[in-house]
């Protein structure tokens, strides 16, 4: 009997600490939803809807996938989670680099690298029309 609960207890703790982060990302209350038109694409809802190209993915993680390919007119996508939902947002022109950026929003380099946690510190990989956060405000995208 002992054995079996401690057994039990230890399958419990396992399965919760393999399944949190997962759940913290589809759990939390939408803020913002948006309803796909036709020919949208992720980067000009972003665009339009002052949200980053990040989070927009981030907070579909099963709607949207990696190309952002799957994309059908009607769905309604949640484009930010309450208390992480950056709507202060820059889109990336060529030549943009990312301390123009931060330095033309006013903002830290750690808050701008904290809220767009897919841009490399070296900046290589951002590109035209994507979408970044430019908020003062640091959001948590852990969990
Ligand atoms: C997006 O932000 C711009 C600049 O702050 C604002 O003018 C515009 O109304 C916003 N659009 C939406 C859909 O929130």
């Amino acid at each position: 009997m002992f054995k079996f609960s401690a057994l039990l207890s230890l399958v419990v703790a396992y399965a919760s600490a393999v399944t949190l982060p997962l759940a913290g990302r589809q759990s939390g209350a939408c803020a913002r939803e948006y309803t796909v038109a036709p020919g949208d694409a992720c980067n000009k809802i972003s665009a339009a809807q002052n949200v980053s190209t990040f989070q927009l993915a981030w907070t579909n993680p099963t709607a949207i996938d990696q190309w952002c390919s799957n994309l059908r007119p009607e769905q309604v996508l949640c484009l930010g989670k309450e208390g992480k939902d950056c709507t202060d947002v820059h889109v990336v022109e060529a030549g943009d680099g990312c301390w123009a950026i931060y330095t033309g929003a006013g903002i830290p380099a750690e808050t701008f690298f904290a809220n767009n946690p897919n841009v490399a510190r070296t900046c290589h990989n951002i590109y035209p029309g994507e979408v970044l956060c430019v908020a003062s405000e640091v959001f948590d995208y852990s969990t």
